[in-house]
Protein backbone atom coordinates (compact mmCIF):
# COMPACT_ATOMS: atom_id res chain seq x y z
CA UNK A 1 0.00 0.00 0.00
CA UNK A 2 1.47 3.77 -1.13
CA UNK A 3 1.07 6.44 0.67
CA UNK A 4 0.24 9.63 -1.96
CA UNK A 5 0.37 12.82 -0.89
CA UNK A 6 -1.79 15.62 -3.34
CA UNK A 7 -1.37 18.67 -2.53
CA UNK A 8 -2.82 21.81 -4.44
CA UNK A 9 -2.13 25.17 -4.80
CA UNK A 10 -5.16 26.64 -6.34
CA UNK A 11 -7.45 28.72 -3.88
CA UNK A 12 -10.15 28.61 -6.83
CA UNK A 13 -11.67 25.10 -5.73
CA UNK A 14 -14.09 23.92 -8.39
CA UNK A 15 -13.69 26.31 -10.56
CA UNK A 16 -9.82 25.84 -10.73
CA UNK A 17 -8.70 24.06 -13.86
CA UNK A 18 -5.14 22.19 -12.55
CA UNK A 19 -7.17 21.09 -9.44
CA UNK A 20 -10.12 19.60 -12.07
CA UNK A 21 -6.90 17.87 -14.03
CA UNK A 22 -5.41 16.29 -10.62
CA UNK A 23 -8.63 15.28 -9.35
CA UNK A 24 -9.50 13.69 -12.49
CA UNK A 25 -5.71 11.98 -12.18
CA UNK A 26 -6.24 11.14 -8.57
CA UNK A 27 -9.66 9.59 -9.08
CA UNK A 28 -8.59 7.63 -11.83
CA UNK A 29 -5.94 6.07 -9.54
CA UNK A 30 -7.82 5.11 -7.16
CA UNK A 31 -9.57 2.96 -9.49
CA UNK A 32 -6.52 1.24 -9.93
CA UNK A 33 -4.79 1.76 -6.62
CA UNK A 34 -8.05 0.95 -4.55
CA UNK A 35 -6.20 0.26 -1.46
CA UNK A 36 -3.63 3.14 -1.49
CA UNK A 37 -4.24 5.93 1.44
CA UNK A 38 -4.40 9.42 -0.53
CA UNK A 39 -3.72 12.81 1.44
CA UNK A 40 -4.98 15.96 0.14
CA UNK A 41 -4.23 19.50 0.93
CA UNK A 42 -4.79 22.75 -0.21
CA UNK A 43 -1.61 25.25 0.59
CA UNK A 44 -3.96 27.80 1.22
CA UNK A 45 -5.12 25.80 4.20
CA UNK A 46 -2.07 25.00 5.67
CA UNK A 47 -0.81 26.51 8.27
CA UNK A 48 2.86 27.55 6.88
CA UNK A 49 4.89 29.19 10.06
CA UNK A 50 6.31 32.78 8.72
CA UNK A 51 9.86 32.42 6.77
CA UNK A 52 11.50 35.15 8.26
CA UNK A 53 14.25 36.43 10.42
CA UNK A 54 13.13 34.28 13.38
CA UNK A 55 12.82 31.25 11.53
CA UNK A 56 16.27 32.00 9.78
CA UNK A 57 18.22 33.21 12.73
CA UNK A 58 16.92 29.18 13.96
CA UNK A 59 18.13 27.37 11.23
CA UNK A 60 21.71 29.34 10.96
CA UNK A 61 21.83 28.83 14.67
CA UNK A 62 21.04 25.03 14.62
CA UNK A 63 23.24 24.31 11.16
CA UNK A 64 26.37 26.23 12.56
CA UNK A 65 26.09 24.40 15.93
CA UNK A 66 25.52 27.69 18.10
CA UNK A 67 22.80 26.57 20.90
CA UNK A 68 19.56 28.02 19.48
CA UNK A 69 17.49 29.07 22.78
CA UNK A 70 13.79 27.41 22.98
CA UNK A 71 11.86 29.46 20.75
CA UNK A 72 14.13 29.02 18.14
CA UNK A 73 14.38 25.13 18.86
CA UNK A 74 10.26 25.25 18.65
CA UNK A 75 10.16 27.17 15.55
CA UNK A 76 12.51 24.94 14.04
CA UNK A 77 10.73 21.67 14.94
CA UNK A 78 7.65 23.01 13.08
CA UNK A 79 9.84 23.11 10.07
CA UNK A 80 11.32 19.28 10.27
CA UNK A 81 7.80 18.62 11.03
CA UNK A 82 6.39 20.14 7.30
CA UNK A 83 9.99 18.02 5.63
CA UNK A 84 9.15 14.92 7.29
CA UNK A 85 5.52 14.59 6.53
CA UNK A 86 6.36 15.82 2.62
CA UNK A 87 9.40 13.45 2.53
CA UNK A 88 7.31 10.18 4.34
CA UNK A 89 5.05 9.43 1.53
CA UNK A 90 5.55 7.30 -1.81
CA UNK A 91 4.02 9.43 -4.40
CA UNK A 92 3.24 12.65 -5.22
CA UNK A 93 0.23 14.81 -7.09
CA UNK A 94 0.57 18.46 -7.49
CA UNK A 95 -1.87 21.10 -9.04
CA UNK A 96 -0.54 23.94 -9.74
CA UNK A 97 -2.07 27.34 -11.24
CA UNK A 98 0.30 29.90 -13.15
CA UNK A 99 0.93 33.25 -11.35
CA UNK A 100 2.77 36.00 -12.55
CA UNK A 101 4.54 33.71 -14.56
CA UNK A 102 5.54 31.98 -11.81
CA UNK A 103 4.18 29.50 -9.05
CA UNK A 104 1.12 31.26 -6.53
CA UNK A 105 2.95 32.66 -3.30
CA UNK A 106 1.41 30.31 -1.07
CA UNK A 107 3.23 26.93 -2.94
CA UNK A 108 6.46 29.10 -3.26
CA UNK A 109 6.37 29.60 0.62
CA UNK A 110 5.91 26.22 1.00
CA UNK A 111 8.83 25.46 -0.71
CA UNK A 112 10.55 27.81 1.03
CA UNK A 113 9.81 25.74 3.78
CA UNK A 114 10.55 22.62 2.54
CA UNK A 115 13.92 23.13 0.60
CA UNK A 116 16.30 22.96 3.03
CA UNK A 117 19.90 21.94 3.39
CA UNK A 118 20.57 18.66 5.06
CA UNK A 119 16.76 17.78 4.70
CA UNK A 120 15.58 17.97 1.02
CA UNK A 121 19.23 18.30 -0.69
CA UNK A 122 23.00 17.87 0.94
CA UNK A 123 25.24 20.12 -1.00
CA UNK A 124 29.39 18.76 -0.46
CA UNK A 125 32.01 20.57 -2.96
CA UNK A 126 33.30 16.50 -3.91
CA UNK A 127 29.37 15.62 -5.11
CA UNK A 128 27.86 19.07 -5.94
CA UNK A 129 23.77 18.70 -4.72
CA UNK A 130 22.06 15.47 -4.34
CA UNK A 131 18.32 15.13 -3.57
CA UNK A 132 17.30 13.92 0.07
CA UNK A 133 14.13 12.85 -1.17
CA UNK A 134 13.46 9.57 -2.05
CA UNK A 135 12.71 9.25 -5.89
CA UNK A 136 8.73 8.65 -5.70
CA UNK A 137 6.86 8.88 -8.63
CA UNK A 138 5.33 12.57 -8.96
CA UNK A 139 2.56 13.78 -11.19
CA UNK A 140 1.52 17.40 -12.12
CA UNK A 141 -1.04 19.22 -13.70
CA UNK A 142 -0.25 22.85 -14.57
CA UNK A 143 -3.07 25.30 -15.47
CA UNK A 144 -2.53 29.17 -16.62
CA UNK A 145 -4.36 31.54 -18.30
CA UNK A 146 -2.63 31.88 -21.22
CA UNK A 147 -0.39 30.09 -23.98
CA UNK A 148 3.24 29.71 -24.00
CA UNK A 149 4.00 27.08 -26.88
CA UNK A 150 7.83 25.25 -27.26
CA UNK A 151 9.66 27.24 -29.81
CA UNK A 152 7.06 30.55 -29.70
CA UNK A 153 8.28 33.93 -28.77
CA UNK A 154 6.34 33.62 -25.40
CA UNK A 155 7.65 30.67 -24.28
CA UNK A 156 10.71 32.24 -22.03
CA UNK A 157 7.51 33.58 -19.76
CA UNK A 158 7.24 30.65 -18.57
CA UNK A 159 8.80 30.32 -15.28
CA UNK A 160 6.30 28.27 -13.83
CA UNK A 161 7.09 24.78 -15.08
CA UNK A 162 10.77 24.86 -15.54
CA UNK A 163 10.75 26.19 -12.04
CA UNK A 164 8.36 23.60 -9.98
CA UNK A 165 10.45 21.32 -12.01
CA UNK A 166 13.75 22.50 -11.08
CA UNK A 167 13.28 22.26 -7.54
CA UNK A 168 11.32 18.71 -7.52
CA UNK A 169 14.47 17.51 -9.23
CA UNK A 170 16.58 19.67 -7.08
CA UNK A 171 15.05 17.23 -3.94
CA UNK A 172 15.76 14.25 -5.75
CA UNK A 173 12.40 13.65 -7.50
CA UNK A 174 12.95 13.01 -11.51
CA UNK A 175 10.11 10.49 -12.11
CA UNK A 176 7.91 13.67 -13.34
CA UNK A 177 4.73 13.16 -15.25
CA UNK A 178 2.63 16.37 -16.06
CA UNK A 179 -0.32 17.87 -17.98
CA UNK A 180 -0.43 21.26 -19.07
CA UNK A 181 -3.67 23.09 -18.97
CA UNK A 182 -3.46 26.27 -21.13
CA UNK A 183 -5.93 28.99 -22.03
CA UNK A 184 -7.94 29.01 -19.22
CA UNK A 185 -9.09 32.64 -19.09
CA UNK A 186 -11.99 33.11 -20.19
CA UNK A 187 -12.52 29.91 -21.25
CA UNK A 188 -16.00 27.77 -18.82
CA UNK A 189 -14.62 23.70 -17.84
CA UNK A 190 -16.90 22.62 -19.99
CA UNK A 191 -15.56 24.01 -23.23
CA UNK A 192 -11.80 24.32 -22.49
CA UNK A 193 -10.43 21.52 -25.07
CA UNK A 194 -7.21 21.85 -23.16
CA UNK A 195 -9.00 20.38 -19.68
CA UNK A 196 -10.47 17.71 -21.62
CA UNK A 197 -6.81 16.73 -23.20
CA UNK A 198 -4.99 17.19 -19.85
CA UNK A 199 -8.00 15.10 -18.39
CA UNK A 200 -7.64 12.24 -21.26
CA UNK A 201 -4.05 11.92 -20.86
CA UNK A 202 -4.01 12.09 -16.91
CA UNK A 203 -6.29 9.08 -17.06
CA UNK A 204 -3.90 7.10 -19.22
CA UNK A 205 -0.62 8.47 -16.53
CA UNK A 206 -2.44 7.30 -13.89
CA UNK A 207 -3.02 3.24 -14.56
CA UNK A 208 1.00 3.00 -14.22
CA UNK A 209 1.78 5.79 -11.20
C1 LIG B 1 -2.78 36.35 -9.17
C2 LIG B 1 -2.89 35.73 -10.54
C3 LIG B 1 -1.87 35.89 -11.45
C4 LIG B 1 -1.94 35.27 -12.71
N1 LIG B 1 -0.91 35.41 -13.57
C5 LIG B 1 -0.95 34.78 -14.78
C6 LIG B 1 0.16 34.85 -15.68
O1 LIG B 1 1.19 35.45 -15.40
N2 LIG B 1 0.05 34.22 -16.87
C7 LIG B 1 -1.04 33.50 -17.22
O2 LIG B 1 -1.06 32.92 -18.30
N3 LIG B 1 -2.11 33.41 -16.38
C8 LIG B 1 -2.07 34.02 -15.17
N4 LIG B 1 -3.14 33.92 -14.31
C9 LIG B 1 -4.30 33.10 -14.70
C10 LIG B 1 -4.19 31.71 -14.11
O3 LIG B 1 -2.99 31.08 -14.47
C11 LIG B 1 -5.36 30.87 -14.56
O4 LIG B 1 -6.56 31.42 -14.01
C12 LIG B 1 -5.22 29.42 -14.18
O5 LIG B 1 -6.37 28.73 -14.61
C13 LIG B 1 -5.02 29.28 -12.68
O6 LIG B 1 -5.05 27.93 -12.26
P1 LIG B 1 -6.35 27.35 -11.50
O7 LIG B 1 -7.46 27.43 -12.51
O8 LIG B 1 -5.97 25.98 -11.15
O9 LIG B 1 -6.59 28.23 -10.32
C14 LIG B 1 -3.09 34.53 -13.06
C15 LIG B 1 -4.13 34.38 -12.13
C16 LIG B 1 -4.03 34.97 -10.88
C17 LIG B 1 -5.15 34.79 -9.89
Amino acid sequence: MSRVFYLQASPRGTESFSIAAANAFVEAYREYQPDDEIIVKNVFDMDLPAFDGMILDAKYAIMHGTSPSEDQKKDWARVEEIINAFKAFDKYVFAVPMWNFGLPYRLKHYLDILVQPGYAYRYTPEEGNTGLVADAPVFVAYARGGSYPRGSEVEYLDFQVPYFKTLLNFMGLRKIETVVVDSTLGTPQGSSASLENAIRRAREIAENF
